[in-house]
């Protein structure tokens, strides 16, 4: 028997080597590199495929202008989250990868999208039984006669199933559980997930059926296995959100057919998770009594606008050095705030501890929130409170200044929408809105701001 093949991968950034060592060359981790054994497979290849039908698919060179996108149908997932984050539904012969955290929910956001979806589907796991897999399809409910469970690990046996049902969407859930007869490392190795993904991509461009599959990811977020996992795919969607809170969001973190901006919101319930269709509403409580410390900010996550509330807590600091903390906002951005506030506004902050908190436990990089930072850490600091039909939408810069933002317009609109009296923004957005009915407050300076609340 010929001598088994191995080679020497990186489990950090999968790259390749010949002998051991222990750093990894390429991405400098320490200890990360494995031999595998790699069998170059005799004909590597999602199904035995007859001569005649290989024939007709070799492609040829084609112009641009004669190539035909006018039947380019994306699948229509029923899920208007989800599909939005696609760029507007599922592409014909894709390849989709969701990550996320262990119990965050992206084997109940697949399997619900499944059971919803009018096309035949095909959903493979690796981790769970069919049994365990209807008791979850029985708590989300919405059941189609479409959906098919399918509990195998190898990947030829999988194609051969999926040659007998012929689906039009397939689910795996996940890439790491899979197995191919072609490399004999163990499943989760960087060399059998190489090796699975590319099979399914044949199969998936073959054969023009969407693939999604499942991506579980390291302890530092990212999804685990090779880098080169997120190239081979087509897109690749991350499902966030903390735990302990009901708010799921799904993010494009690469898109081959469409833009990386747009966000799904999703409410993880008894019965599954529920589309987030007016997300402001929710984000901001509607109180009956105000109370310091709270300020509301129009944020825009995508290309849609996003209320959201912060919340600050200054109190003298106990001990010699002050603490500063904060959830869902940038700590250091938090640091920076508070020293132009300390420089420019003259509040003496040295000496207070400083807590934050974006409300609804989703995390914010629009820069507009600045503003509504601003606001809360001043109203907990004097212990008034703002009224709560004030918000704001602004970025604070170094020297106090308060800058502009994009898309300031359609801020203003969905603040008015909500019943919002007062929006503060900067003096340098060009606003051309008329007949509003909220009051649009210019500021230029954060000493402004002072100004204009108290
Ligand atoms: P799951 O989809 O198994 O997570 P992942 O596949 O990302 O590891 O989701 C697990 C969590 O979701 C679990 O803690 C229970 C919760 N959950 C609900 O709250 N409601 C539901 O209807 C379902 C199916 C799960
Ligand atoms: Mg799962």
């Amino acid at each position: 028997m010929a001598k088994a093949k191995t080679t020497f991968f990186c489990q950090n950034c999968g790259s390749q080597f010949s002998k051991w060592q222990g750093q990894c060359t390429a991405c400098k981790a320490w200890n990360t590199i494995v031999e595998e054994l790699v069998q170059k497979p005799e004909k590597n290849d999602w199904k035995a495929a007859s001569a005649s039908t290989e024939k007709k698919r070799v492609s040829k060179p084609l112009r641009v202008s004669d190539i035909d996108t006018s039947k380019e149908v994306r699948f229509n997932t029923e899920d208007a989250e989800f599909n939005r984050v696609l760029g507007g539904g599922l592409v014909p012969g894709s390849l989709t990868l969701l990550g996320g955290e262990p119990g965050i929910g992206k084997s109940t956001l697949l399997l619900q999208i499944a059971l919803k979806l009018p096309f035949k589907t095909l959903y493979v796991s690796g981790e769970e039984s069919q049994k365990q897999i209807k008791m979850r399809a029985e708590r989300i409910q919405p059941t189609t006669d479409n959906c098919y469970i399918l509990t195998e690990t190898k990947t030829q046996n999988i194609f051969r199933q999926i040659e007998a049902l012929e689906p039009d969407i397939v689910v795996v859930d996940s890439i790491q559980t899979l197995h191919s007869d072609y490399i004999e490392s163990s499943s989760g190795s960087i060399s059998q997930i190489k090796e699975c993904t590319t099979e399914l991509i044949k199969f998936a461009k073959e054969t023009a059926t969407p693939v999604i599959l499942i991506g579980h990811i390291t302890k530092d977020g990212h999804i685990a296995g090779p880098k080169i996992l997120e190239h081979m795919v087509d897109t690749v969607l991350q499902f966030e959100g903390d735990r302990n809170h009901v708010f799921r969001i799904l993010r494009a973190h690469k898109n081959r057919f469409g833009s990386t901006n747009e966000l799904g919101i999703y409410e993880m319930q008894g019965a599954g998770l529920r589309e987030v269709t007016n997300p402001s509403e929710i984000l901001i409580s509607k109180k009956d009594g105000e109370l310091s410390g709270n300020a509301v900010a129009a944020t825009l996550e995508g290309m849609r606008p996003l209320m959201i509330e912060v919340q600050a807590l200054v109190s003298t600091a106990v001990y010699g050095t002050p603490q500063r903390s904060a959830t869902g906002f940038n700590a250091k951005r938090l640091n920076m705030i508070l020293a132009v506030l300390e420089k420019r506004a003259g509040f003496r902050l040295g000496a207070k501890d400083v807590f934050l908190n974006i409300t609804g436990g989703i995390t914010v990089d629009d820069p507009a929130i600045d503003l509504a930072v601003v606001a809360a850490i001043l109203s907990s600091n004097e212990d008034e409170a703002l009224p709560n039909t004030y918000c704001f939408a602004a970025e604070v810069g170094l020297s106090g200044e308060i800058r502009p933002v994009q898309r300031v317009e359609q801020r203003i609109l969905e603040a008015e929408k909500l019943g919002f009296s007062t929006i503060f923004v900067s003096k340098y957005n060009k606003i051309s809105l008329k007949n509003t009915t909220i009051k649009i407050q210019l500021i230029s300076k954060v000493e402004d701001l002072v100004g204009a609340l108290v």
